[in-house]
């Protein structure tokens, strides 16, 4: 598929050709990863942030956040939670923090390695490539950095404060990559002065990274986010129906990145709460990732406003019988083990 069909499809609106593509893209899931979908607890382990970028509700200058680090001994009683409930994989994610000491890290990567047989994925933004390697070699597998838009223009507006600007970002997926962790990255979908040209472009790019994980979600405005608050502007530059077009990148790119691993998205399941997540399961995605973060931390780590689960319980927060009923009722099965990516598994074995 060239780039031309990629925008033809990403500006279809005709229902029954826009079912073929859910189609196309849930046979392409079917056959190439399966059935199973991946288990990853998300563990929001600290809101801190040093970056300024304009959509992102945890971004420095909100000052109406209350900042945290939660000790370690409290990461791994989620993380052990996470493992009671299914997951293979743990996320520990936070702000883009300098200031987290690397040390500290490599010391959490240890214990959790020591006491549960989960992966390791890394979600803490750019940093120096002595800590990706530090902690590469104290377990972690797997690390995630969304580049969030492959127009560079457009990611200098929503990222002023990021020294090096995307080619860095873009750098440190390669500097992953040779690391030996699975790499994954991904974009906002809806962002104001985003073309259909520019989300071609980010699926290009997935393909040509051959990301071996690739999230995708609606950007959802933040009022205390200059992005966000500018509202008049936002609605007239963002015509597109979020959700809608976020189903669309992610249908193609299962069918561009066959094997690639790709999660059906909280921010997805935020702007349709009925059906958000069994949307993207449906079409293309095979992994979900349940906040494991405590309630008492989870409603500071606020990228966007009213994220889904924020508070407990509720419908469509993943507690075991909720998602069990979920995957079955679309006929699918929790998947076992760590759901290592297909691609990145091929690659370290190339004679299968
Ligand atoms: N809307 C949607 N997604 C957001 N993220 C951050 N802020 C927002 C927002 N306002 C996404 C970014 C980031 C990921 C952790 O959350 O893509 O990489």
């Amino acid at each position: 598929m060239d780039r031309e069909e990629i925008i033809r499809w990403l500006g279809e609106e005709d229902p029954s050709q826009l079912e073929t593509l859910w189609q196309l893209a849930d046979a392409a899931r079917m056959r190439h990863v399966g059935e199973a979908v991946h288990l990853r607890g998300l563990i929001e382990f600290s809101n801190q942030c040093s970056q300024d970028c304009t959509y992102c509700g945890l971004h420095v200058g909100n000052k109406n956040l209350t900042r945290y680090r939660m000790s370690e001994d409290e990461i791994l009683a989620c993380v052990h939670s996470a493992a009671e409930f299914g997951c293979g994989t743990v996320v520990l994610q936070s702000g883009q923090n300098p200031a987290m000491p690397a040390k500290w890290m490599e010391s959490l990567i240890g214990r959790i390695k020591r006491e549960t047989s989960l992966a390791v994925t890394l979600s803490v933004g750019l940093r120096r490539e002595r800590d990706f390697a530090l902690w590469r070699q104290a377990g972690a597998d797997r690390y995630l950095l969304r580049f969030e838009t492959s127009n560079p223009r457009l990611f200098e507006t929503i990222c002023p404060l990021l020294s090096g600007g995307l080619s860095r970002r873009m750098s440190a997926l390669d500097v992953l990559g040779a690391l030996g962790y699975e790499v994954g990255s991904g974009v906002m979908v809806g962002l104001p002065g985003q073309s259909l040209g520019d989300l071609a472009d980010d699926i290009e790019c997935f393909r040509r990274l051959g990301l071996d994980m690739v999230g995708v979600g609606p950007y959802i405005p933040h009022p205390g986010t200059s992005l966000g608050a500018d509202e008049a502007r936002r609605r007239e530059s963002q015509p597109i129906d979020t959700e809608l077009m976020t189903c669309k990148v992610v249908a193609l790119t299962r069918l561009l990145c066959p094997r690639t691993n790709i999660p059906s998205t909280t921010a997805l399941a935020t702007v349709n709460p009925a059906e958000g997540w069994e949307l993207g399961l449906a079409r293309g995605a095979n992994v979900i990732m349940p906040n494991m973060t405590p309630e008492k931390y989870r409603i500071h780590y606020e990228i966007y406003p009213a994220k889904a689960c924020i508070h407990q319980p509720g419908k469509h927060c993943l507690d075991n019988e909720n998602l069990q009923g979920l995957l079955e009722s679309i006929g699918r099965k929790t998947g076992t083990g760590r759901g290592d990516s297909l691609n990145y598994l091929a690659a370290a074995t190339p004679n299968k």
